[in-house]
C-alpha cells in the first residue's frame, strides 16, 4: 500500500528546502521499501494569491482530504501579501478544517549545534511539547462594545470543552507511554486563571488515573518557562493549552539552538483527515534565493511524517542521518546558520547520502 503525500512548497525558502526534504524522504523510502507517492500543488503561496486573488482554490478541501499527509514548506511574503491573509488563507485553514488538534514539536539538542544554554550537551535536552491546536484561549467568542467611548469594552473568552481537553491529554499520555522516561508535565495557571485552568488540572488528574505507569507533574506557566531554561533536562512530554503550548513550543526549540533545524507536526490522530508536517521557520525573505537555507527543519519534519505513517525505523534512521552529518562538523556541508560554508543542497545531499550508504 502506498502513502499519498500532498506537497506544498509555499513561499521563499519553502521552495528551496522542500526539494531537500523530498530527497531525504525518497532515500529512506527506498532503503526501507516504503511506497510514497508525491503530488505537488502550487496553491498555498503568495504567487498563487497574486494570480488568483486567493490563497487556495475553492475546492482545496476536496482536492486534499484523501491524502495521507501534507508536506508543507513555508508560507508568507509580506511585501506581496499581508501575513494575516497568507497565513489565515492557507495554513490555518488546513489546521482547522482537517481538525489537526495536536501541534507537536520535538525539542532536542543535536550534536554540533551550539544551543543558547551554557553547559548542555546532546542528550541533556530531549523532550516534546504537545500543544492543543483548536480551542482554549484562541477562541472567536467575544466582542467589542462602546467602541471609541470612555465605556469601551473588549471581551474574549477561553473555550475549553471536555472533548477538546481530553483528546489532547490522551495524545500526550500515549506519547509519554512510548518514551523511556514515561514522564508527563502539564502547563497550568490554576492559581490565577481560576475557572478554566482548575478544570484543565482536573482533566489531567482524571486522565492520569488511566496511565499509572506515567509520572505526572505540573507547573504554573510562569515558573515552567523559567524551568525550560534552567532545567531543560527535567522534561519528557510537556502538554499545554493553545496559548501556553504556543509559547512553550517556541521556547523549547529555541533552547536547543537554531530555528533552521526545528520541525513540527499538526496532527489529526484519528486519521480522519491528513496531518500536516512543516518546519517551524517561515519563508525567510532575507535569505530566500541565495541557496543557503538550512534544510534540516524540513527534513526532520519528513521524519515526523514517516513516524505518523507508522514507519518508526525509517523515521529514526532519518533523524540519525541528520545527527551524523551535524556531528561531522564538516563546514563544506553545513549551512551558514550553523557555522558552515555549504548550501541547502550540499547539506541535503549529505543527509540523503548518509541514509543510502
Ligand atoms: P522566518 O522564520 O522566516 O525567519 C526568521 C529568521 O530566521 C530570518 O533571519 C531567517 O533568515 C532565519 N531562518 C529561518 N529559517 C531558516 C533556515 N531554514 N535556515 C537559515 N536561516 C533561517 O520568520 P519571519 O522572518 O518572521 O517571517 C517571514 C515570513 O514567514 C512571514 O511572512 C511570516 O508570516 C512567515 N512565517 C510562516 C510560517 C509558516 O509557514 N509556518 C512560520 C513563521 C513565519
Ligand atoms: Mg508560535
Amino acid at each position: 500500500m502506498s502513502h499519498r503525500i500532498a506537497v506544498i512548497a509555499g513561499d521563499g525558502i519553502g521552495t528551496e528546502v522542500i526539494p531537500e526534504g523530498l530527497r531525504a524522504l525518497k532515500a529512506v523510502a527506498e532503503r526501507f521499501d516504503i511506497a510514497l507517492e508525491f503530488q505537488t500543488f502550487d496553491f498555498g503561496s503568495c504567487d498563487y494569491y497574486l494570480e488568483h486573488g486567493k490563497m487556495l482554490p475553492d475546492d482545496w478541501f476536496e482536492q486534499l482530504k484523501d491524502f495521507d499527509a501534507l508536506f508543507y514548506g513555508a508560507v508568507g511574503w509580506p511585501e506581496k501579501v499581508p501575513d494575516h491573509i497568507s497565513l489565515w488563507g492557507s495554513l490555518l485553514q488546513f489546521r482547522r478544517r482537517f481538525d489537526q488538534y495536536i501541534n507537536l514539536r520535538p525539542c532536542k539538542l543535536m550534536p554540533g549545534i551550539k544551543g543558547p544554554l551554557a553547559g548542555r550537551k546532546p542528550g541533556d535536552i530531549d523532550f516534546y511539547v504537545v500543544r492543543e491546536n483548536t480551542e482554549g484561549e484562541y477562541s472567536s467568542v467575544g466582542g467589542k462594545m462602546f467602541e471609541g467611548t470612555e465605556r469601551e469594552v473588549v471581551i474574549q473568552d477561553t473555550i475549553m470543552t471536555r472533548t477538546g481537553v481530553d483528546r489532547v491529554l490522551k495524545y500526550a499520555f500515549e506519547l509519554a507511554a512510548t518514551r523511556p522516561r514515561k514522564k508527563l508535565t502539564s502547563a497550568t495557571k490554576s492559581n490565577g486563571i481560576s475557572i478554566t485552568m482548575p478544570y484543565w488540572d482536573e482533566r489531567v488528574e482524571a486522565m492520569a488515573a488511566g496511565y499509572p505507569e506515567i509520572a505526572v507533574d505540573k507547573f504554573h506557566i510562569d515558573i515552567l518557562t523559567a524551568n525550560f531554561v534552567l532545567h531543560p533536562d527535567w522534561f519528557d512530554v510537556v502538554v499545554g493549552s493553545n496559548l501556553f503550548g504556543d509559547i512553550l513550543s517556541d521556547l523549547g526549540p529555541a533552547c536547543t539552538g537554531t530555528i533552521g533545524i526545528a520541525p513540527s507536526a499538526n496532527i489529526n490522530p484519528e486519521g480522519n483527515f491528513p496531518s500536516l508536517f512543516e518546519p517551524v521557520h517561515g519563508s525567510a525573505p532575507d535569505i530566500a534565493g541565495k541557496g543557503i537555507a538550512n534544510p534540516i527543519g524540513q527534513i526532520w519534519s519528513g521524519a515526523m511524517m514517516l513516524e505518523h505513517l507508522g514507519h518508526q525505523e525509517a523515521a529514526d534512521t532519518l533523524v540519525k542521518a541528520i545527527e551524523a552529518v551535524l556531528e561531522s562538523g564538516d563546514a563544506q556541508l553545513l549551512t551558514p546558520d550553523i557555522g558552515g560554508k555549504g548550501t541547502t543542497q550540499s547539506l541535503g545531499r549529505a543527509i540523503a547520502e548518509h541514509i543510502t550508504a
